[in-house]
């Protein structure tokens, strides 16, 4: 069966939103628009699996909105929603918790990663997320997902749900008129160079919200002067730019720096070499001052105009999750005739 081609993707709502999301994530979203039915979602269950202040979700869910819309989403031909308002996420997750095997989810290098030691203490809802992403994804039928690299796992998680799904329920599928396969194995979308944007203070971390110096990342609201001195701060060595793309491998920090510009601008690292090789990083730097805060300032105050109407960001919100219960509904339909649930109709 051919799928109707779908784009799903999510942000969470956790924090400020840095370059790393920006050139990572949401440029795609926005390039992705022209050739796919988009649907991004502020993932605000998924947030909640570690704690989060109340009031300060509430902020941040409006951030990331304000954050697609300034970015170039178009929320009238796209759908921008929150996940929390649209319930059908949570109830095919409790499907998706009885088709995915214990042994798969234990395998999941950031569950590892983020419960550490501390195993014990962490919430059901993280060791359950990557169920929750496949349900996210699965419940609109996507079939492509843009991801980075550090969700490719997930994503393949999803596909043996998808997988699973399909071939335990084949008649139940088939007796109640969908066809052979209910649901689509979704693909990851990793276009372009891959952007993995590193720390500005450390070329072999990533940018990260968590960091504690704020020194470590551009932030999306930062203004000129700020984003002018992080970059005049950032860490690099003291040689001038290589003009081969090979003279980056040893220089983390060097490479991170080459990689923002090339990004930003839209071009390769050996287009930026070939313009800057033999350049100081004063000269350099200079540079890459001016094109970010050209690339990112007018972002940034977008954003900030943005928030100061939350009425709208609301109605945004609002719009996007009735469009995207009509099709998760649907779904969920389908879903229970299949499982053998009993419905209202
Ligand atoms: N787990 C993703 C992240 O942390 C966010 C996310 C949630 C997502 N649901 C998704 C991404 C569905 C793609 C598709 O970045």
């Amino acid at each position: 069966m051919a799928f109707k081609e779908r784009v799903f993707s999510g942000v969470q709502p956790t924090g400020n939103l840095h370059l790393g999301n920006y050139l990572g994530a949401i440029t795609k979203f926005v390039a992705l628009q022209d050739t796919y039915d988009c649907i991004y979602c502020v993932v605000d269950l998924h947030a909640i699996t570690v704690w989060q202040d109340p009031p300060e979700l509430k902020r941040t869910i409006r951030e990331v909105t304000a954050a697609f819309i300034a970015c170039g989403i178009d929320p009238k031909k796209q759908i921008i929603f929150n996940q929390s308002q649209v319930a059908e996420h949570a109830e095919l997750a409790w499907v998706f918790n009885c088709v995915a095997r214990l042994g798969w989810l234990n395998r999941m290098t950031q569950f590892k990663e983020k419960a550490g030691k501390d195993r014990e203490n962490v919430s059901v809802g993280l060791y359950a997320y990557p169920n929750l992403m496949a349900a996210d994804i699965l419940v609109y039928r996507a079939t492509h997902v843009p991801v980075g690299e550090d969700q490719k796992q997930h994503l393949e998680l999803s596909r043996d749900i998808a997988q699973k799904f399909n071939v335990d329920f084949a008649s139940s599928i088939a007796s109640n008129g969908y066809g052979e396969q209910f649901f689509p194995l979704p693909e990851p979308i990793i276009q372009g160079p891959a952007t993995r944007v590193m720390s500005l203070r450390d070329g072999s971390k990533k940018m990260s919200k968590s960091e504690p110096s704020d020194y470590s990342r551009i932030n999306l609201t930062d203004d000129a002067d700020t984003i002018a001195q992080k970059i005049r701060k950032a860490k690099t060595d003291p040689e001038a730019l290589p003009s081969e793309e090979e003279g980056l491998k040893p220089r983390p920090e060097a490479d991170n720096l080459v990689g923002i510009y090339a990004a930003l601008n839209n071009t390769t690292k050996a287009a930026v070499l070939s313009e800057f090789g033999g350049a100081q990083f004063s000269t350099f730097k200079m540079a890459l001052v001016d094109l970010s805060v050209a690339k990112l300032g007018p972002i940034g105050s977008e954003m900030k105009k943005l928030v100061q109407d939350p009425v709208y960001i609301d109605s945004i919100l609002a719009d996007g999750s009735a469009r995207a219960s009509t099709i998760a509904g649907e779904t969920m339909k389908a879903v229970k005739d299949i499982v053998g649930f009993v419905r209202r109709s």
